[in-house]
């Protein structure tokens, strides 16, 4: 039987299939069941961005040979999610519905470089939500750790040497402790 993303204890694997929950919208013009991760949010507090929101699960797009090696495509896809507004998707967002999926990468080939650009030039947007996360205790939901800025499993994500970087908001968790750690540019460096 094909696993469910929410039960899995382990990282999903590339080449595998899926069911993922999915949102039928319009991202950048193409209307389709997009995958998604996290809960339809608003991010209003810190970051500034009062949309209703999906965050796209990067792992289960099918990009094509040219936008895999494309960091501007990467950068959309981390930076500009599946919104609601009166222009791209007036009539709001359904609820995810699963769906089956091949996984194609362990996540957003860009997700590292944002992450450095924003802490490099100071944004102080993500300084308040880093600030507001660093050294807090992620919880164990007796799969993986929960990121607790919204309560995201992320059990079926991949750890990089000892850090899982949360896809929605970038929060690094240590996936011994599951304490956040700070999103030093060393840190994920060394990473
Ligand atoms: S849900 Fe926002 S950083 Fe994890």
């Amino acid at each position: 039987m094909t696993p469910r993303l929410d039960q899995l204890t382990g990282p999903a694997e590339v080449g595998s299939l899926y069911l993922v929950p999915t949102v039928a919208g319009k991202w950048h013009g193409v209307k389709r069941h997009w995958p998604v991760i996290g809960p339809k949010h608003s991010d209003a507090h810190c970051l500034n961005f009062e949309w209703s929101h999906y965050h796209i699960d990067p792992r289960f797009i099918w990009a094509g040979s040219r936008e895999e090696l494309d960091d501007q495509f990467w950068r959309l896809v981390a930076a500009s999610p599946l919104m609601t507004s009166e222009r791209i998707n007036p009539d709001g967002l359904p609820a995810p519905v699963w769906r089956l999926r091949k996984c194609r990468r362990v996540g957003n080939p860009f997700a590292r470089d944002l992450l450095n650009l924003v802490v490099s030039n100071g944004n102080q947007n993500w300084k308040c939500h880093f600030d507001e996360w660093t050294s807090k205790q992620a919880r164990h939901d007796g799969r993986g750790w929960v990121c607790p800025h919204r309560a995201v499993p992320l059990a079926d994500h991949s750890p990089v040497y000892g850090v899982i970087t949360c896809p929605l908001h970038m929060l690094r968790i240590d996936v011994r402790t599951g304490v956040v750690l700070p999103p030093l540019k060393e840190a994920v460096h060394d990473a």
